[in-house]
């Protein structure tokens, strides 16, 4: 694993989310197609998934295409289809060999194109073995789509209104195995969550940058996890340690 000044290994967020945000700006800045912003994404996707394992992050989930991204113009749209398509088709061999774990994770409805999903399903089933990094594509993804999809599922099974409980809904999320994310990065100065995880959200650090995603690097992804390495996570309940939260970190760290 690799060393990364600042960033204390024992403390390495377990699993990563990033909205990849802002290729649009990015092309429109350099007079550019905003469909030349999606394929410059590419490099920083790949340079964020490395650096990502490299630290240690266990799961990165990234936000590529949302429930509402259908309203765009149709050429854009049949763009993004087709990159995600080649993305996997390029890079499922240098991904694979680096012990990369593919996961799909939205609707497999008639809209994404069927060649599409073979290749996530061919990714999945080839990478399914893979223990290092798990990387989940969050596509034709909406999390109140999510949530719609396990009430239905719920109700199909007869499940009882006494027995659904938070463990009972995780158990009907799309991936009942993959844990909350610890950290969320959004890239290009948006402060929203635009329907990514509603449910798996619900305590995890929040990160924004401006930096637009195709500008996204490795350093940017340890800038963030920094970040996150600052924060004091409560989770409803009180800091009992009596320090402040550097403090302790300051304090652990001479210890390690
Ligand atoms: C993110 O970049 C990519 C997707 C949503 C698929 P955008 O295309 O949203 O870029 P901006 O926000 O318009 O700059
Ligand atoms: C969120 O970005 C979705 C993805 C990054 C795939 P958008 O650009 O679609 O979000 P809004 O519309 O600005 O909220
Ligand atoms: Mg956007």
């Amino acid at each position: 694993m690799k060393v990364v000044p600042g960033i204390d290994p024992a403390r390495v967020p377990k699993h990563v989310a990033c909205v990849m945000d802002g290729n649009g700006r990015w092309a429109q800045q350099r007079g550019l197609k905003r469909t030349d912003g999606h394929a410059a994404g590419e490099e920083a996707l790949l340079q964020s998934i490395y650096a990502a394992q490299d630290v240690g992050v266990e799961w990165l989930t990234v936000y590529a295409f949302s429930t509402e991204n259908w309203k765009r113009p149709i050429s854009e749209v049949r763009f993004l289809m087709r990159l995600n398509e080649m993305i996997l088709i390029r890079r499922l061999d240098e991904l694979n060999e680096r012990g990369i774990r593919i996961r799909f994770l939205g609707r497999q409805d008639h809209r994404v194109p069927g060649r599409l999903l073979r290749e996530f399903n061919r990714a999945a089933e080839v990478t399914k073995d893979n223990k290092s990094l798990t990387l989940t594509f969050a596509f034709n993804y909406g999390g109140r789509a999510e949530l719609i999809d396990a009430m239905k599922r719920m109700i199909d099974d007869g499940v009882s209104s006494s027995s659904i409980d938070e463990k009972q809904v995780r158990r009907y999320l799309y991936h009942p195995d993959m844990p909350d994310p610890d950290l969320v990065v959004r890239t290009s100065g948006e402060y929203r969550i635009s329907n990514f995880l509603l449910w798996e959200l619900a305590y995890s650090e929040l990160v924004f940058t401006d930096v637009l995603w195709p500008d996204f690097s490795a350093d940017h992804l340890y800038d963030a996890i920094r970040t996150f390495q600052e924060r004091d996570r409560r989770f409803g309940k009180i800091n009992t340690s009596g320090l402040k939260p550097r403090r302790a970190r300051a304090k652990v760290a001479a210890t390690t």
